[in-house]
């Protein structure tokens, strides 16, 4: 399905400003788009019991699913920080998405200059867990 990829990397910088990123100050920001056209927002949120800190790209994750949507209605991901090249998930948020988005669907890889990679979860963790 169509998207726009520039527009996607704008609305993960708008989620990016709601980062709450005191320890790190390494603030990312996560979008995807549903088939319904909307926009789903996420952003890293840190807890001085560092473990506790939730990854931009989960917060997204489990909004969407929290409101009601699944894998079958999204199109697209993007995830941005401010980095030389373009943010790349960390294995745990890999493993979530492996569970919860389809294994095809496009991940927009950037950063605020706007370098970009695109890829999917089956590039990003191959032979990924799955319990079945
Ligand atoms: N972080 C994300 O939110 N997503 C990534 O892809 C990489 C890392 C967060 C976790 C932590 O709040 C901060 O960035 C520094 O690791």
């Amino acid at each position: 399905m169509n998207y726009d990829v520039e527009k996607m990397i704008d609305m993960a910088i708008a989620a990016r400003s709601n980062s709450y990123a005191p320890y790190s100050k390494f603030k990312v920001g996560s979008a995807i788009l549903t088939t319904d056209g909307k926009y789903h927002l996420g952003c890293n949120i840190e807890n001085s019991s560092y473990p506790l800190s939730n990854c931009a790209e989960r917060s997204a994750l489990y909004n969407l699913y929290s409101n009601g949507y699944s894998k079958a209605d999204i199109i697209c991901m993007a995830v941005v920080a401010e980095c030389d090249s373009p943010v790349t998930p960390c294995g745990g948020c890999r493993q979530v998405m492996a569970e919860l988005l389809d294994e095809n669907t496009p991940i927009i890889l950037s950063n605020i200059k706007r370098d970009k990679i695109i890829t999917n979860i089956k590039e990003l963790l191959p032979l990924s867990f799955k319990l079945n």
